[in-house]
């Protein structure tokens, strides 16, 4: 089990020097490839007049823009709330940056007014790769990067 607890720690470590979300989100991504087995993708989508557009991300290139609604990432944004997919095929309006992946899990980042302001999604190429217990430990890992990180 990926300790979760411990990347948010090093994660508010790196920040202390810039807290921009630019470098904050990049090396979030890169703690988070770097410690989750069996994932293919972990980055950012950022709020950016009315669509999704790519932020700092680990893993294949990805779609540059997605609207609000669509896929699985669009529809975290939408109704902000986690989306825990665990068989992305079955998932209606899917998008499909790598075919290889399975599962996915987005959870929705939030401005201090509340409002969503990016999202973090994490890939898989194994079907059902994500447990309650990953859920719960990146919903707290986003509640640190909301109270951190400079808009
Ligand atoms: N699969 C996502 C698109 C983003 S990529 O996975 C990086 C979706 O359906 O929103």
């Amino acid at each position: 089990m990926t300790d979760y607890s411990m990347l948010a720690k090093q994660i508010e470590a790196l920040a202390e020097e810039a807290p921009d979300i630019i470098p904050v989100f990049a090396n979030a991504s890169a703690l988070l490839y770097g410690a989750m087995p069996d994932i293919n993708w972990a980055g950012f989508y950022i709020v950016r007049d009315g669509i999704l557009l790519l932020g700092p991300f680990q893993g294949k290139p990805a779609c540059v823009r997605i609207e609000k609604g669509r896929g699985v990432c669009g529809a975290a944004w939408e109704k902000d709330e986690t989306q825990l997919v665990p068989d992305v095929h079955a998932f209606p309006g899917h998008i499909a940056c790598d075919a290889a992946s399975r599962s996915e899990i987005v959870i929705p980042v939030h401005r201090e007014d509340g409002a969503v302001t990016a999202v973090l999604d994490i890939d898989s190429p194994y079907p059902a790769r994500f447990s309650e217990e990953d859920r719960a430990g990146l919903e707290a890992l986003v509640r640190t990067l909301e109270r951190i990180a400079a808009w």
